[in-house]
């Protein structure tokens, strides 16, 4: 199959942008059944945090806080596209909005204490 178009970062990046979204799309519910967990008293809450402390909920949540950075990151160059005087220095924004991401990542992960 020939899609030269998909060897551009520009395209990895749109790429991201849509899976990064459907992720966070698809974790919101999670998200709210977690602090669901608050109407079944103080100790299911404290219960269910207890168990995210186990290592694979934290890697898990190291990668869903790089694609929330990609998403953001990739979402404002998205917008300064749409709103800012064109720039032909996309590729650079899509390495500074990977930077981003990453390190984002990276932080959180020396902030849980593994890296
Ligand atoms: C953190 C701040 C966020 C920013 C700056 C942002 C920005 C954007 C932008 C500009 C788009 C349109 C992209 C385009 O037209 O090519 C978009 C799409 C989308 N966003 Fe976000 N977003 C953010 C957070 C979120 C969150 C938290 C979720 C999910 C809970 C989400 C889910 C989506 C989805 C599903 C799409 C559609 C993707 C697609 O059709 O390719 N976004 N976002």
């Amino acid at each position: 199959m020939n899609r030269p178009h998909r060897n551009h970062p520009a395209w990895w990046a749109f790429a991201v942008h849509r899976l990064s979204g459907l992720a966070l799309a698809l974790f919101l519910p999670l998200h709210f059944w977690a602090l669901g967990q608050a109407i079944g008293g103080e100790a299911a809450l404290d219960g269910f945090l207890r168990w995210t402390e186990n290592p694979l909920a934290k890697f898990a949540e190291t990668g869903l806080v790089v694609l929330l950075a990609a998403h953001l990151a990739g979402g404002l160059r998205v917008l300064a596209i749409e709103f800012l005087p064109w720039s032909p220095r996309q590729k650079a924004a899509v390495a500074v909005s990977a930077g981003f991401a990453l390190a984002a990542g990276l932080l959180f992960l020396f902030n849980v204490g593994v890296a």
